[in-house]
């Protein structure tokens, strides 16, 4: 049984409700979403971020939850060929992908915050997976925005 100090308790109840917030957005969106592929990715992410709040709510209670097994779905998609499809992409579409990537900016720089409160290294572990998770989800939104040329860093 974890003993969690008063400030890991107050960073995890924040944590649960940003992701409680990620699993109701995805959803959302993938309902509003236009593009197929947009909607293939929204839907993963949402069933990811359930997983997350279902790992915040075990630790909340006292567990350590298994997670890393997981393994091959989590590869960051979203096609990587900007030049190909040219700039006709639907202007809601784009609103939904800036609005997730910056959520996911956010939530993963909090777990960064929380992760160095943490005084049990297992609970570490799992909030480090979560938070390579945000990233990825970074990662697929991010490459997904530039395959359709609504992203151009320079
Ligand atoms: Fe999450
Ligand atoms: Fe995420």
């Amino acid at each position: 049984m974890l003993q969690l100090t008063q400030k890991e308790r107050l960073l995890l109840e924040d944590q649960k409700v940003h992701e409680e917030s990620c699993v109701q957005k995805y959803t959302e969106y993938v309902q509003q979403a236009q593009c197929p592929q947009l909607k293939e990715l929204f839907s993963q992410y949402a069933s990811q971020e359930q997983q997350h709040l279902n790992s915040i709510n075990q630790i909340l209670s006292g567990q350590v939850p298994n997670v890393g097994q997981e393994g091959q779905q989590n590869k960051a998609q979203g096609s990587t060929n900007p030049s190909m499809q040219g700039n006709t992409y639907n202007q809601n579409d784009e609103k939904l992908c800036k609005d997730v990537l910056m959520t996911e900016k956010y939530v993963s720089s909090v777990y960064n915050t929380t992760i160095f409160e943490c005084t049990d290294t297992n609970v570490r572990k799992v909030l480090n997976h979560i938070q390579k998770e945000e990233q990825e989800h970074g990662e697929g939104i991010f490459n997904y925005m530039r395959s359709r040329g609504m992203y151009n860093p320079q």
